[in-house]
């Protein structure tokens, strides 16, 4: 039996074990969740590569497949944020996850409803912020992570947010075993959060010749790219993604281009639904307009290679982490062997303590 660790995180959310599976698109549906909560951790259901009808569906089958406590990660600058969750009031889901900062309001009144509210943040000048507007706890993801993450490592990150406030802190980027979670325990974590660790298991729906794509990876086989969709993103370094870094300005648009034309036909994707994003994009970001094209192509990129399996498709968001996971466990065994092994971490640690030298 896995031994337990309480932690304010277990005790706020009700749940055996203090580690989340995070919100990622396309790949945290129902399968992967359900098995994470029903493991004892926190699952998150991914809803921004969602429509409102696919999120409905998605509770709903997380729901009959486990009754244990989930989350939903949901965009806070999502058009329909708000409907999004009045839906998660109505279902009574345990955890809302942000990508980023949600609004004052919206926190008062997902806490009203007994909402557990979790978003995840990059600086301890976030932390502040969601912790002076009732954010129960926050997820802090150092640059390490996969996805779209920040400059400081983990390492430093946790600590500086664990100083700046005093709601339980669950640190993410990196964690894949349990040194990971005792370590974080011993920085004063209350858990931690992980992506790419479980996208690598057996509950996870992306394709097999994808997680092969991953497991194939090193350490240094990452690379944290503005081109891909303007903003900060780790993902593999595949042939796409080297070939953005390296085009200028001009040849950069041109590549996009031609990427567009490509990957339009390999994701059914209409040109006049990439202009649309695209204008959208480039109204609210200062983007260039091969990064317009290129972000417009992004989520359908991540849905060919995450989704259908298309290993060429380029664009895989992954954390350094990838470079040093080399199995693909189920969610219970996973959760259970890093706790048991933090465990077994923290007694070897307690067991340092002895009485002083009293030799002559
Ligand atoms: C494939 C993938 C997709 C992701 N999608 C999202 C997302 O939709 N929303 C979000 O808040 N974070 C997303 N992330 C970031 C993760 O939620 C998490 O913070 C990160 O993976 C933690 O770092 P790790 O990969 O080292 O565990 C994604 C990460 C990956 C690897």
């Amino acid at each position: 039996m896995t031994p337990t660790l309480r932690t304010p995180l277990t005790e706020l959310v009700g749940i055996d074990h203090p580690v989340v599976q995070t919100g990622m698109g396309w790949v945290a549906g129902p399968s992967l969740v359900s098995a994470t909560s029903n493991a004892g951790g926190l699952g998150i259901l991914a809803s921004a590569t969602m429509t409102y009808a696919e999120l409905e569906a998605a509770i709903a089958k997380t729901k009959a497949q486990t009754a244990k406590p989930f989350g939903v990660n949901i965009r806070a600058d999502a058009t329909d944020a708000g409907e999004r969750i009045d839906l998660l009031i109505r279902e009574k889901v345990a955890v809302a996850s942000f990508a980023l900062a949600p609004k004052k309001d919206l926190i008062a009144k997902l806490k009203d409803a007994g909402v557990v509210v979790v978003p995840s943040i990059g600086a301890a000048k976030h932390a502040v912020k969601v912790a002076s507007w009732g954010a129960d706890a926050v997820i802090v993801q150092g640059g390490e992570g996969g996805g779209h993450t920040g400059p400081v490592a983990t390492t430093l990150l946790l600590p500086s947010v664990l100083d700046a406030v005093d709601i339980p802190v669950v640190a993410a980027g990196g964690f894949f075993d349990g040194r990971g979670l005792a370590a974080a325990l011993s920085y004063g974590a209350a858990g931690v959060a992980m992506g790419t660790r479980f996208l690598l298991t057996r509950e996870s729906t992306v394709p097999d010749a994808v997680k092969q794509e991953y497991l194939a990876r090193h350490l240094q086989d990452t690379v944290v790219s503005l081109k891909v969709d303007g903003m900060p993103h780790r993902v593999l370094n595949t042939e796409l993604v080297d070939r953005l870094e390296h085009s200028g300005r001009w040849r950069g648009l041109g590549a996009a281009i031609a990427n567009a034309a490509r990957f339009k036909n390999m994701t059914g994707m209409k040109w006049s639904t990439i202009v649309r994003d695209g204008l959208t994009m480039r109204k609210q970001k200062d983007l260039t307009w091969s990064q317009v094209v290129m972000a417009a192509n992004t989520p359908m990129l991540l849905r060919a290679g995450l989704v259908e399996g298309n290993t060429k498709a380029g664009v895989l968001a992954a954390g350094q982490v990838t470079g040093i996971i080399d199995d693909v466990p189920s969610c219970a065994e996973l959760i259970d062997r890093i706790v048991t092994d933090a465990v077994a971490r923290i007694d070897a640690l307690a067991a340092l303590r002895g009485s002083a030298n009293t030799a002559p």
